[in-house]
């Protein structure tokens, strides 16, 4: 529906002209309309979603026409169910209700899993949102304390972080991702009275800001310590374009990480981590005026390098929410957000009904140098549009 808008504001001057004087289209203000447009049609990509997906399987991505899949220990297992509840919340269509239900039961035992880094991606953005839409389910609490228990058991003390991937006994890997599984550990704290889970948040994002940024704020993606000294051994990358370029999405994941430490300690230092953060990808000469980046902020052959609408997702929905702690800078943080999600929404990144798997977005970038997940739709980047345009209206920004 939202397509038809936009081809129609295209097809007519006077439609142009009108929208931009008014800002208005059907009474409402123009974006707002386009977030309720995106949400309808967020519920009808959904369903067909529904329908393609094996009984047992979790949406990854779709590529040459199929849909692929994984199982419940894939990193990315929450974001299905999460993005189902975010459209849940906006359009109170049951149907999608008892699909996220319905996957939440397939991922439940992952609460035990101790080898990944990533169970706030795979618990936080699953459980954590059925928890935000049902505040007294005792058993959505418990699976949240035992995954917080699972992830704290990757911490080391002598190194200061939570490990992120397992690899030889001498490697101690940190990737900049892991600050997004922060989050989890400061509800368990406030859920349960342990304050362990806290100190183990704050001590990684300590240790993170200490190795893991570059003078202009950029970040490397992985940091290899030894885990019986914590010395750093290696500054490196494995989803970037080099070992010292800016991969998006990883520079995404710290300026999203920072801004929930900050609204967990309210410590202004990471409120300036944050502000940096932003300031690198904002001002950077290499992200496009539609402010959806390249794959990587260095990425060889800029201008045509691949886009990642996944990091855009990340960026909006992480600035909408920096926007509200950083008052010199929320205009333009909450016009960048606007900016993104308004291009996200047209058809160039957003798929027609029916068509993309069932995605909502097209164009995001999962590993340029493994060549896997190329140009393609992934779960993450429906999942912190749908958060970015929850989080926009709940700030009624215009
Ligand atoms: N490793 C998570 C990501 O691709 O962002």
């Amino acid at each position: 529906m939202l397509q038809q808008v936009y081809k129609l504001i295209l097809l007519s001057p006077f439609l142009i002209s009108a929208a931009c004087k008014s800002q208005q289209l059907g009474g409402k203000p123009f974006l707002q309309n386009a977030i309720s447009y995106n949400f309808k049609d967020a519920d009808a990509q959904y369903k067909v979603m529904m329908k393609n997906l094996p009984d047992d399987k979790f949406p990854k991505t779709f590529q040459n026409d199929t849909l692929r899949t994984s199982n419940s220990g894939w990193w990315c297992s929450g974001f299905y169910p999460g993005s189902l509840l975010y459209i849940y919340e906006q359009i109170k269509d049951a149907a999608l209700y008892d699909e996220a239900k319905r996957m939440l039961g397939l991922l439940e035992k992952e609460q035990f899993n101790t080898a990944t880094h990533d169970l706030g991606f795979m618990m936080y953005c699953s459980f954590g949102n059925a928890l935000r839409l049902d505040p007294n389910n005792e058993a959505y609490k418990q699976i949240l304390i035992n995954s917080a228990k699972s992830l704290a058991s990757r911490f080391n003390p002598k190194v200061g972080c939570i490990k992120s991937w397992d690899s030889k006994p001498s490697d101690f890997l940190v990737i900049i991702d892991n600050m997004m599984n922060l989050e989890l550990l400061f509800w368990a704290t406030k859920a349960t009275g342990d304050s362990s889970f806290y100190k183990i948040a704050v001590t990684h994002a300590n240790t993170t800001m200490k190795n893991h940024f570059r003078n202009d704020y950029s970040s490397y993606h992985v940091v290899n310590y030894d885990p019986e000294t914590g010395a750093v051994q290696q500054k490196k990358t494995a989803q970037g374009a080099a070992d010292n370029s800016a991969w998006a999405r990883g520079q995404a994941w710290g300026l999203y990480g920072y801004t929930v430490m900050y609204r967990e300690t309210k410590d202004k230092k990471y409120l300036e981590q944050a502000n940096h953060i932003a300031h690198f990808i904002l001002a950077n000469p290499n992200l496009p005026s539609d402010k959806i980046p390249y794959w990587d902020f260095d990425a060889p052959g800029i201008p045509n390098a691949p886009r990642d609408a996944s990091s855009a997702a990340i960026i909006a929905s992480a600035l909408l929410e920096l926007s509200t702690c950083s008052k010199e800078n929320a205009g333009n943080y909450v016009s960048v957000a606007k900016t993104i999600i308004s291009n996200l929404s047209k058809p160039e990144y957003k798929a027609a009904i029916g068509t993309n798997g069932g995605f909502i977005l097209k164009h995001s970038v999962g590993s340029l140098p493994a060549k896997s997940e190329v140009d393609v739709p992934l779960t993450y980047g429906d999942y912190y549009f749908l958060e970015a345009m929850t989080r926009y209206k709940e700030l009624a920004v215009q």
